[in-house]
């Protein structure tokens, strides 16, 4: 790895103060709130005039700096919240707000200015790079798109300097590469060069690790929270495996079936979860303490949403799998309730599945979950 570099690009300037979400803590907020979601939803039309609520009523919040978790098994709605932050869908309910203004992207114009302060980097470096170009041409396009008038000789030296902040050196030879000529992890390096190149001030990361050998995870997970210092980004870390967020998130939010179940400080949630979900998530990680243990064998283990059939109307999506389902449960879905200033959780029966969490809320990781 090599260290620091004179020549990088300059991070993004301030930007002035925002919206504070409901459920904050100071452990969680760093900086600024740069964007915010307010009960978001997006529903899918099947066929037969059937509607799948991918995501319901999803509120979240990213400051400068700090990282958000967004934990959940596949299917859960995870990369969905991430293309609505992104722009490229619509929500079917909610707002997004950058910088506190509802985000409006009517128009290519709106949406590269939407772009440039909020990018996506996906799951899979082998299908996010177009194979016929070079690295060079992936990264100095949005250079010029995105960084305002800039000479051809800033250019390259722009783009030497962001390849020399993914560590991937000398940068002039790895410029004039192929896609196909590099490995999944030196794609994915060349992807955050490509996000960063754009000065966001907002990078959505959807699994950003789980397709690449598990022998660079940790790795590229250091990489990504180097980046994050770096540039104050604010981060959403996009991840089934919670374990991998407990490693460098400040805030968790644990979704199920499109929903928001548990949310609070990252330590808090991984050591004390109080959901029956996310206990089930953490008990599934082989050892919370060992991240290449839980990072090689992945915290989904606990199957799929509708394995154990789909829930009854209006139920709790977890009642069919949840050891503490009662009646209650069955007949009415739970909303996400505060058990503290920083922590909340949709559940009826906390009282039963987690009355240490309800007695002492936080800061008492003790390793027992
Ligand atoms: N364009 C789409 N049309 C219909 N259903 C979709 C579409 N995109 C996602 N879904 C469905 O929405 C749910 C959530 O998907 P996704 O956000 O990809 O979950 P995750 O990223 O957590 O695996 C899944 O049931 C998926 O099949
Ligand atoms: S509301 Fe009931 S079914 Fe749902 S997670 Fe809580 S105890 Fe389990
Ligand atoms: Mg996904």
């Amino acid at each position: 790895m090599t260290g620091e570099h004179d020549h990088r690009p300059q991070p993004a300037p301030e930007q002035p103060p925002a919206v504070t979400p409901a459920i904050t803590h100071p452990a969680v907020v760093r900086g600024d709130c740069v964007m915010d979601a307010v009960s978001l939803g997006k529903d899918y039309r099947l066929a037969r005039h059937q509607v799948l609520h991918a995501v319901r009523d999803v509120s979240l919040s990213l400051h400068r700096g700090a990282v958000v978790a967004l934990v959940g098994e596949s299917g859960s709605g995870k990369s969905t919240v991430a293309r609505l932050l992104a722009g490229q869908e619509r929500p079917s309910a909610g707002t997004v707000r950058l910088n506190g203004q509802p985000v409006a992207l009517s128009g290519h114009r709106a949406f590269r200015r939407y772009k440039s302060e909020v990018q996506l980097v996906f799951q899979d470096p082998f299908a996010s790079l177009n194979p016929a170009h070079t690295v060079r041409y992936h990264v100095e396009r949005p250079l010029r798109l995105h960084r305002g008038p800039l000479s051809a000789a800033e250019v390259r030296q722009q783009a030497a300097a962001l390849m020399e902040q993914v560590r991937l050196t000398p940068a002039e030879d790895f410029l004039a590469k192929y896609p196909h000529e590099l490995s999944g992890g030196q794609r994915q390096r060349v992807s955050f060069a490509r996000a960063l190149a754009a000065q966001p001030s907002v990078l959505l990361a959807d699994e950003p690790v789980s397709m690449l050998d598990v022998s660079i995870r940790l790795e590229m997970l250091a990489l990504l929270d180097d980046l994050r210092k770096r540039f104050r980004l604010a981060l959403l870390y996009i991840t089934h495996d919670i374990a991998s967020a407990r490693y460098f998130a400040d805030e968790v939010l644990v979704m199920y079936a499109g929903e928001i179940v548990e949310r609070g400080p990252a330590e808090d949630v991984t050591q004390r979860p109080a959901h029956p979900y996310t206990q089930l998530l953490v008990s599934s990680a082989p050892d919370p303490d060992n991240l290449g243990t839980a990072l090689r064998n992945g915290a989904n283990r606990a199957g799929r949403p509708g394995l154990a059939g789909p829930p009854p109307d209006g139920a709790c999506p977890f009642s069919p799998r949840c050891p503490y389902a009662d009646d209650r449960c069955r007949r009415e879905a739970p909303a996400l309730q505060p058990i503290s200033a920083a922590r909340a959780a949709a559940c009826w029966r906390l009282d039963v599945a987690a009355p240490d969490v309800l007695a002492r809320p936080e800061g008492g990781g003790d390793g027992t979950t």
